[in-house]
């Protein structure tokens, strides 16, 4: 595949190197060429600039903070349609002070992203930390990292699991666009006890204890 990604920092990088690994032709696009062309270099990719990963390929992950990405979908066009029916893939978590989302109680970071620009968006990637992601492959004890993925349109489902099983991962299917806010605040429910030093894997039963 040919994918875009927008952004030059963690999530781009750690992604980014599964892909390439992969087989996928990255162009990678930074606000800043100097870091552009430094990641498409170690990933063995195109640099450009932000506006042009959007558009570019089968698909784009946006992976720069969600204050920015306004900014880069008008660069992209998005008011034009440009991105209209493009998949775009979300990994990004709104978090404000307090581990709340700055999206409130309004549309989530997926939905937003995908009124602003008529886009498929999945949501995904967003739910786990940039260092689980570094690992080739997220693998562990009990089995592979499972993704949950959020989006409405089947087409773009099918592309985004692909891209995750190249990670290593499984897809984990999470509903609609309209589950995917629920999956922001989850993360950041998470977020807020990785990062007081609770593992909120003690709160969750087996499974087979839930079903029997
Ligand atoms: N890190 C994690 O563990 C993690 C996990 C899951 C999801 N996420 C989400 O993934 C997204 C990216 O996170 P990250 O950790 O990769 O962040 P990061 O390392 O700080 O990188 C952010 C990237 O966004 C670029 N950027 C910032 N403002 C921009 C603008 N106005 N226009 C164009 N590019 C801009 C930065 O460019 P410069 O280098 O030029 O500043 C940088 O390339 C965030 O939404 C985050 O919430 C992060």
């Amino acid at each position: 595949m040919r994918i875009g990604i927008i952004g030059t920092g963690a999530m781009a990088a750690a992604l980014g190197a599964h892909w390439a690994r992969a087989g996928h032709e990255l162009l990678i696009g930074g606000r800043s060429p100097a870091k552009a062309a430094e990641l498409a270099r170690r990933l063995g990719g195109r640099p450009g600039a932000p506006a042009e990963a959007a558009l570019h390929g089968d698909a784009a992950l946006l992976a720069v903070g969600f204050d920015a990405v306004a900014e880069v979908l008008a660069d992209a066009g998005a008011a034009a349609g440009a991105l209209r029916g493009r998949v775009l893939i979300d990994c990004t978590n709104a978090l404000g002070p307090g581990f709340l989302l700055t999206t409130g109680t309004g549309p989530g970071a997926a939905r937003t992203i995908a009124a602003a620009t008529g886009a498929r968006v999945v949501k995904a990637f967003n739910h786990s930390a940039e260092a689980v992601w570094r690992l080739d492959p997220p693998v562990f004890p009990d089995g592979p990292l499972a993704v949950p993925l959020c989006g409405d349109d089947a087409d773009a489902l099918e592309l985004v699991s692909t891209l995750v099983l190249d990670t290593g991962c499984v897809p984990l299917r999470a509903g609609g666009l309209d589950r995917a806010d629920q999956l922001e605040a989850m993360t950041a429910f998470l977020i807020g006890l990785w990062k007081t030093g609770q593992d909120p894997r003690a709160m969750l039963p087996p499974y087979a204890a839930i079903t029997a």
